[in-house]
């Protein structure tokens, strides 16, 4: 992976609760310097003027800034994606677009159109999959140690805020859900959702979600803001989580832990007995911590997305699948919850 070179300049667009994180991470790989920053909120242009960004390049309108820049960040609420997307493309620049990509796949399917037309780098921001613990899992699935996946399951859970304009399963869910699509390389054929709005805000505060695959894998996740937490959240101040994340094999099995830094993994298989299968165990084996914060991993990302545009080739978190594939699974998780029903895909949802 290359340094990234101080030659681009970034339009960071959004300086609310994320933004900041963003401006860290593009100073974190050398592009932080020229950044210009854009919120019509004055409240958030007064704290990028305090984090040190220069009073004349923070402007309340992205707009008429596009033409000085040549990678535009958006980390402004999906309502605002496609607005800052679509002018941010049709002014030819390099795209990051947090995560959820866009509302609908509709808008997904119309955004990938026009990234494909405009031929700039369009990344989507699921930086779990640049954290080293993610890293490592992979290795370890590849690497064939494990087997084949037979079960995967992933919780993101705990007291903590719960956006307005968002419920767990675009805010949370997607992250495990876009990692289990890059870890395991295969999309779900059937998918069943329970959500659940318990604290009656209008969007749901927990979504349980299981995936089954053609080869007969089965994968679970949960995201919610009341299941029991064990670590302090590393965002929210008083905030208590659980992300943790596993995959069993036919062989052996791995989890990571987010918040400790830990990846444990063990060799485990069935006895086959003719009255009872019983489990062979070998000894646990844990890493040593493997600690990256969310600025680091964001930075790793970023530096994956500027290497991307040095070489001419597709962002490793692209549009079609972090952002088409993934809000279709999302629409057909919410078609589930309201019917009672599981769901078919169509292969690569
Ligand atoms: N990848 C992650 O781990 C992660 C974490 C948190 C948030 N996010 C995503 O980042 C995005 C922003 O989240 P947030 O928590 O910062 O939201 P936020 O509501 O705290 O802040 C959004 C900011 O965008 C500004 N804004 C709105 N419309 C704008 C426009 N047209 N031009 C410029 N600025 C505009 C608002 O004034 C506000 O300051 C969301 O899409 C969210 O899902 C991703």
């Amino acid at each position: 992976m290359t340094e990234a070179t101080s030659s681009y300049r970034v339009l960071l667009v959004g300086y609310g609760g994320h933004g900041p994180t963003h401006a860290a991470a593009w100073r974190r790989i050398g592009l932080g310097q020229s950044m210009i920053v854009a919120d019509p909120d004055p409240a958030a242009r007064a704290r990028a003027l305090a984090d040190g960004i220069p009073k004349n390049n923070i402007f309340a309108d992205f707009r008429p800034c596009l033409d000085a820049v040549d990678i535009v960040d958006a980390v402004v609420p999906v309502t605002a994606h496609m607005d800052v997307a679509v002018a941010a493309l049709s002014a030819n620049k390099h795209l990051l677009l947090e995560k959820p990509a866009t509302a609908t796949s509709n808008d997904a399917a119309r955004l990938a159109a026009l990234a494909m037309q405009v031929g700039t780098v369009v990344q989507i921001g699921y930086q779990l999959r640049f954290h080293p613990l993610a890293v490592a899992l992979k290795d370890l699935v590849t690497s064939g140690e494990l087997g084949d996946p037979v079960y995967v399951a992933g919780e993101s859970s705990g007291f903590k805020r719960l956006r307005s304009d968002l419920g767990v399963l675009r805010n949370d869910a997607v992250h495990f859900l876009d990692l289990t699509r890059w870890l395991l390389n295969k999309t779900p054929d059937q998918v069943f959702g329970v959500l659940q709005d318990d604290l009656h805000r209008g969007v749901e505060s927990l979504a349980c979600v299981i995936l089954r695959y053609a080869d007969g894998m089965v994968a679970r996740i949960e995201a919610g803001r009341t299941g029991i937490g064990h670590n302090p959240d590393p965002f929210v101040p008083g905030g208590i989580t659980t992300q943790v994340y596993s995959v069993v094999g036919s062989k052996g099995a791995a989890e990571i832990n987010f918040h400790t830094g830990q990846l444990v993994h063990r060799l485990a298989r069935f006895s086959n007995e003719e009255r009872m299968s019983r489990p062979i165990l070998q000894d646990a084996v844990t890493t040593e911590k493997i600690t990256c914060s969310w600025t680091e991993a964001t930075a790793r990302s970023f530096r994956a997305f500027v290497d991307a545009i040095e070489t001419k080739v597709l962002a490793p978190v692209p549009v079609c699948e972090a952002g088409v594939d993934l809000a279709i699974l999302c629409e057909a998780i919410e078609k589930s919850a309201e019917t009672g029903m599981s769901v078919h895909l169509e292969p690569n949802a």
